[in-house]
Parts: C-alpha cells; sequence; structure tokens
C-alpha cells in the first residue's frame, strides 16, 4: 500500500469514528470532551515526563484509539489514551481519608498503568486496572515490572472491557479518567450494582472529567460527596441499605432480544 493509500484509509477510519462519536454522546458531549482534551494536552505533559523520568517508564503521549488492536463491541465508545496528572491522583486518593489498607483501588481504562503506579504508592491492598487495548495493557504490565519498592506489592492489569467486567466483593476505590461513554457506564454501573447486592461494601468512585456525571447521579446507589477536588467523587456504604430500590439502567442491546 502507498503511503498516500494508507494516509486515506486512516483518515476515513479517523471520520468514522468521529462521526460514531457524535451519534453516540451527542452534540453537547462531543464538544465539551473536545474543548477538555485541549485544555488537559497542555497541563500535565512535563508532570508527565517527570513521572517517567523518575520511574523509567512510559506513561506519556495521546494515542487515539483507532490506532490501536481492541477486540471489543464497545470500541467506538471509548475515548482515546492519555494519563493522568499524577498529582491529581495522589490527591485524590488522600482527600478521601480512607483506611486505604482495607481497599482494593481499581482503574477503569487504565491504559498504560500511570494511575496503577501511582496507586502503589499507597498501602492499598491490592491495585488492579482493566484496560481493553491489547497494546496499552502491555505497556502497563512492563510500567509495573519496573516498578522499585511500591508500598503495595499487588499490583496488576487485565486485558478487559469494562462492560462486562466482573468486579471483586471487596470494600473499592474505583477510579474512572472519562474513560467511555454512556452505554459502557451505564453497563458498569450495573455490574458494580449487581456485586454490591451480592455481598454489599463500601464504594468510592472518583470521576475525573466527570462528562456523564448525571448517570452517577442518578444510580440510586451512590452519593455525590462535596470534596475540593476537580472531579465528580461518589460513596455507596453499605449502611445506606439504597440497594433496596432498583434503579437499574435497562440497556437495550441490539441483538440481545
Ligand atoms: C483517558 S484514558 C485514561 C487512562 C488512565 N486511566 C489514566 O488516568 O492515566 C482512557 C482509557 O480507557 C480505555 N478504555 C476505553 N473504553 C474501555 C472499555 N470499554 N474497557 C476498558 N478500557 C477502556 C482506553 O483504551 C484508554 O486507555
Amino acid at each position: 500500500m502507498s503511503e498516500e493509500t494508507s494516509g486515506r484509509s486512516q483518515l476515513r477510519t479517523l471520520l468514522r469514528f468521529g462521526m460514531q462519536k457524535l451519534r453516540q454522546e451527542g452534540f453537547a458531549s462531543f464538544v465539551k470532551g473536545g474543548i477538555e482534551h485541549v485544555r488537559r494536552l497542555s497541563v500535565p505533559k512535563e508532570a508527565q515526563s517527570a513521572f517517567d523520568r523518575r520511574y523509567g517508564t512510559d506513561t506519556a503521549g495521546t494515542i487515539p484509539l483507532w490506532k490501536l488492536q481492541i477486540r471489543s463491541p464497545h470500541h467506538a465508545e471509548g475515548v482515546r489514551y492519555q494519563a493522568s496528572d499524577p498529582d491529581f491522583v495522589r490527591k485524590a486518593i488522600e482527600i478521601l481519608q480512607i483506611p486505604l489498607e482495607r481497599f482494593v483501588y481499581i482503574d477503569v481504562g487504565s491504559g498504560k498503568g500511570l494511575t496503577l503506579l501511582v496507586a502503589s504508592e499507597y498501602p492499598f491492598r491490592r491495585v488492579l486496572g482493566i484496560e481493553f487495548a491489547a497494546e496499552l495493557n502491555a505497556i502497563a504490565a512492563e510500567n509495573i515490572s519496573r516498578l522499585i519498592a511500591p508500598r503495595c506489592r499487588d499490583i496488576s492489569s487485565v486485558l478487559a472491557d469494562a462492560a462486562s467486567y466482573r468486579f471483586p466483593t471487596e470494600d473499592t476505590v474505583l477510579f474512572l479518567y472519562n474513560p467511555f461513554g454512556k452505554d459502557v457506564l451505564k453497563r458498569m454501573l450495573d455490574n458494580l450494582r449487581s456485586v454490591l447486592e451480592q455481598n454489599d461494601h463500601e464504594l468510592y468512585i472518583v470521576y475525573s472529567n466527570p462528562i456523564f456525571s448525571q448517570i452517577l447521579d442518578q444510580s440510586g446507589f451512590l452519593e455525590r460527596l462535596d470534596l475540593p477536588i476537580g472531579a465528580a467523587v461518589y460513596r455507596h456504604s453499605p449502611t445506606h441499605g439504597v440497594l433496596q430500590h432498583d434503579t437499574r439502567t435497562h440497556i437495550h442491546v441490539v441483538g440481545e432480544d
């Protein structure tokens, strides 16, 4: 294939991907996401390089998902890879003021694993990443293997789709950096809810760049906390007993009738 033909084919893929996202997210969210994307591009670059220099890792860069091999029906709903600001992740963990030894930290859409590396600086019981792009997950595994003397020693990243992932029945801090659109978010919440029904436990969700926070606000089992951090933070506590009201999102999936 000539360079020109390959360039045209990449442009077609990009346009198809953009149109799909526009249809799925709606115009307002699409534009909001674009503005946020441009804003973030100018923020953490130096922080990212400093982080990579310190840990000897590779977490930097922005990678559009159309460049990656992803086997998931939810491919088009995914948001491109871009790492969080490490200082933001530290602040988000510290502001919760919870006994971290009791909690598993899970980054849903963990990419190259930056937040897993940051979380390993804290005494979590376990640190886990869920990522559906094989290339990113492999880089995350490589990054984890480079950690020297982390405080948490049980760190892993798994290749899985957040839409169908079965969450553990442990007290959990869930981190989301705007990884995907509404349908996957709803499916993930339904999965979380059914795990809580089976074995109720504490759950915190830190939702950074919370474009679809309304869905979490309306979940019926999460309470939004008012914390001075640029993210939407939620808590589910077994003592609240809100699981008695079923507010499941009932998604209709084409082909599953
Ligand atoms: C904005 S990046 C966030 C990376 C990382 N969480 C961080 O904060 O540094 C979003 C990530 O979510 C992943 N992703 C999107 N949809 C997903 C899905 N359905 N299941 C698993 N990962 C997904 C993308 O591949 C991408 O790596």
